[in-house]
C-alpha cells in the first residue's frame, strides 16, 4: 500500500489476536509500528518476531485506561521514531457479567466504559498533538459489529462500543483540515487465538450458516483494512465506520 514506508504508527492491544496481525501487517508495509500492551510481554514478543523478519517495532507495557501510560507510549514512539503519524486503538475487554439492562451490575458497565470508551479518549488525547504536528495522519478505531446488530443478550459492549464511533466522527470532523481521519472498523466474528480457544464445532457450523461467504474471518482480514486506512490509499477516507465482516451484517 502507498505511502506507509518510514510511518511511525502505534497499536494499542497489539499483543495478540487483531492488533498483533495488525501491527505484523503494518511493519510488513515498511511503518515502524509501536505495539502496546496490558500484557507487555506479548507485545515485545510481537515486536521481536517483526524484528527477526526485518521490520522496525518496540513493544511495550500500557494500560490504556490511564491518562499516563497512553502519553508514555506517544513519548515512546516519539523518542524511539521520531514522531507519530497514526493510531490504531484497538484494545477492548471487560465483557465479564456484561449480560442483560436489568442484570448487568453497574460495576460491569462501568468497567467496560473505561476499557473500551474512555481508553480511546485518552488515546486520541495522547495522539493528535503529535500526529497534527506531523501534518496529519490517521486515527483508526476498532468497534464491533455488536455494535449495531442488537445484541439482547449483552447490553454494555455494544454501548461502549458505539461510542467510539462518535469519537471518531468528532475527531474527523474538528481536525480534517489539519490532515487527520479517524475511522473505525467494525470486525464481525474473526477467529483469534482467544476466540478459538471457546469455539465449539457447533458454533463454526451455525456462524458459516448465518455467513453470506465461503469462511469466517480472520486476524489478517481486519489488519488489511486498519493498514488501508493507515496508508495513503486511504486518504480520502474520513470519518466512516466500516463494517468488515464477510458480508453478515450489510450496512449503509
Ligand atoms: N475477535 C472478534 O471476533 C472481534 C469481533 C468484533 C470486534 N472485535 C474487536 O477487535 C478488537 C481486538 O479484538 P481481539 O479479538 O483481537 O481481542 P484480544 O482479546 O485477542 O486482544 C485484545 C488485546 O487488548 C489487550 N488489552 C485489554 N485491555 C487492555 C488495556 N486496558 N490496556 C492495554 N491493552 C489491553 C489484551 O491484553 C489483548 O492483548 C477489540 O476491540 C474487539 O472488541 C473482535
Amino acid at each position: 500500500m502507498r505511502g506507509l514506508n518510514g510511518k511511525v504508527g502505534i497499536v494499542a492491544g497489539g499483543g495478540r489476536g487483531i492488533g498483533a496481525a495488525t501491527a505484523r501487517r503494518l511493519a510488513e508495509e515498511g511503518a515502524h509500528v509501536v505495539i502496546g500492551d496490558l500484557m507487555g510481554d506479548w507485545a515485545r514478543e510481537v515486536a521481536d518476531d517483526i524484528k527477526s523478519k526485518g521490520g522496525k517495532a518496540l513493544g511495550v507495557d500500557l494500560n490504556g485506561t490511564d491518562a499516563d501510560s497512553q502519553a508514555a507510549i506517544v513519548a515512546a514512539a516519539v523518542e524511539t521514531f521520531g514522531g507519530l503519524d497514526f493510531y490504531h486503538s484497538n484494545l477492548a475487554g471487560g465483557t465479564e457479567g456484561d449480560i442483560d439492562a436489568l442484570n448487568c451490575p453497574v460495576e460491569v458497565l462501568d468497567k467496560s466504559f473505561a476499557i473500551n470508551t474512555k481508553s480511546h479518549f485518552l488515546a486520541t488525547q495522547a495522539a493528535l498533538p503529535k500526529i497534527i504536528e506531523r501534518g496529519g495522519g490517521a486515527m483508526i478505531y476498532t468497534s464491533s459489529g455488536a455494535a449495531a446488530g442488537g445484541a439482547a443478550w449483552q447490553v454494555a459492549y455494544p454501548m461502549t462500543k458505539n461510542a467510539i464511533h462518535a469519537l471518531a466522527r468528532h475527531v474527523a470532523s474538528r481536525w480534517g483540515k489539519q490532515g487527520v481521519r479517524a475511522n473505525v472498523i467494525c470486525p464481525g466474528l474473526v477467529l483469534t487465538e482467544a476466540v478459538k480457544q471457546h469455539l465449539t464445532d457447533d458454533y463454526v457450523v451455525k456462524g458459516l450458516k448465518a455467513i453470506p461467504h465461503t469462511r469466517l474471518g480472520q486476524p489478517d482480514d481486519i489488519a488489511a483494512a486498519v493498514t488501508f486506512l493507515a496508508s495513503s490509499d486511504g486518504e480520502w477516507v474520513n470519518g466512516q465506520v466500516w463494517h468488515v465482516n464477510g458480508g453478515t451484517l450489510q450496512r449503509d
